[in-house]
Parts: structure tokens; sequence; C-alpha cells
């Protein structure tokens, strides 16, 4: 893998520093240098997609209890930085259709699927469809229904699939769905296992970054990139080689 083209994904935009899954990470991301960057989209009551991680809206806003149970304009009322620093207290919940809108055309948006009925999907792909951002995203989802439903409708999107680690039955199922993209832990992402997927036609992606310890061991082990809370450190990683490794 040539480090000039290693897929460096602002986890949540930049999140180690700004609100996870709001403009302020999405900037702070972009002012970094990543043209790529992961968030997460769940449906609201009224069938809107928004940006948002948990299932919940009480780890990361003022509101509280289940996204689903919300429409997006009471979501729109909640504080969505300031349980991360008060500097971020203006920071909303962003719709799917905003981030389309502000960034499709400035970054490739990795595109997780959490929650809603496989509908959801069709939902999410018109969007797509609507800002013309076929070729600037990818969908990823743990739930292989997902993705199985999006390749159906939407056969050219890329598809990452979210795995806890890499099996041969995994390897077959992936193929027979036209998965483009597996996306392992990065715990479990070792130099043997990057070959195999890549013979066998995948690109490899890794997620659950902890440290720069493991960051670097993916770069290593050949992947084809990672989502990363600490786009900066990646970067400045990929530039310098060995010498850019903090001590740990
Ligand atoms: O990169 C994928 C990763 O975001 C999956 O885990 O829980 O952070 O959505 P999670
Ligand atoms: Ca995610």
């Amino acid at each position: 893998m040539e480090r000039s083209t290693f897929l460096t994904i602002a986890h949540r935009g930049a999140s180690a520093y700004a609100p996870e899954n709001t403009f302020a990470a999405f900037e702070l991301a972009l002012q970094m240098g990543v043209r790529h960057i992961e968030l997460d989209v769940r449906v609201t009551a009224d069938g809107q997609a928004v940006v948002i991680h948990d299932e919940t809206l009480d780890r990361t806003t003022s509101g509280a209890g289940p996204v689903a149970q919300r429409s997006l304009a009471e979501l729109k009322e909640f504080d969505a930085g300031s349980w991360f620093d008060s500097r971020f207290a203006s920071e909303q919940v962003p719709a799917f259709t905003e981030v389309l809108e502000r960034y499709a055309k400035l970054a490739h948006l990795h595109t997780e699927i959490k929650s809603g009925q496989v509908g959801f999907c069709k939902h999410i792909i018109d969007e797509i469809h609507q800002h013309g951002a076929e070729q600037r995203v990818t969908i990823t989802a743990f739930e292989l229904a997902h993705l199985v439903e999006v390749r159906r409708l939407a056969p050219n999107l890329s598809t990452g699939w979210l795995v806890r680690n890499i099996t041969e039955e995994l390897i077959a199922t992936a193929k027979r769905m036209g998965i483009d993209q597996l996306c392992p832990q990065a715990s479990t992402v070792s130099p043997e296992i990057v070959r195999l997927l890549h013979n066998e036609g995948f690109t490899v992606r890794a997620w659950g970054v902890p440290s720069e310890a493991v960051m670097r061991a993916v770069v290593r082990s050949g992947a084809d990139g990672m989502t990363v809370n600490f786009p900066d450190k990646l970067i400045h990683y990929l530039a310098m080689g060995e010498k850019g490794s903090t001590p740990i």
C-alpha cells in the first residue's frame, strides 16, 4: 500500500478534539487535511436520517431517550456539543442531507447505517442520489442485511462490512453479496489477514483504533485505511514513517 493513498478516515469527524458527529468535528478534520470522514446515521420518528452514534440522546446531547422517538425538528432543539466542551454549545445533531450538502464535494463520506428497518436504506440512497454523491459515499454497516439492501437498490454504491474479525465463512458471504470492502476491528488486523483479503479482491480498512501503537500496526499490516479519532497523528505518521512515532 502506498502511504500516500492510505485512507485516513476521521472517525465521527476529528472526534478526539471536537464533539463526535457534529459539523465542528467534520470541519476540524478537513482543516487537518483529511479527505475521508466517517459518520453514523439513524432514523428519526418522522423518517429523517440524522447523524448520531448512540441509540439514545443521553450521552452526546442535552436530550434524553431514543433518537427514533423524536422528530428532526425536536432533535434540532438539543445541544450536541456541551457534553464535550462548553465551547461547542451551539452544535446541533446534523441531518444527513445537511452533511451531504456541506461535505460531499470536500470529502468521501463513510456512512454507517446504525438503525432503522432495511427500508431506511432507500431513504439514505435517495438522499445520496439527490446530491449526486454516489462516487463520494461508502455505505458501511455491521448488519449485513443493510448492505444487501444497498447492493440491491444501488449496485454502484461502494459498501463496507464492519466485522469483529475475519473468518473463511465471512469472506465467502461477503463475496457472494458483492461487498467491496471488509472492515475488521483494528486489533485483529495482521499482514496475513490483509494479504488474504487483498487476494480475495477486497479493500481492507480497520476500525476501533484505541491507540497510536495500534494505528501504526494497522499501517504496517498493509491495510488500505482506518477510521481514527486522531487523524492528525495518523497523517503525521504517514508523512514521517517510524521517525514520526510518538514513543509509548
Ligand atoms: O469505523 C467503524 C466504526 O465507527 C464502527 O464502530 O461504534 O464507532 O460506530 P462505532
Ligand atoms: Ca461508526
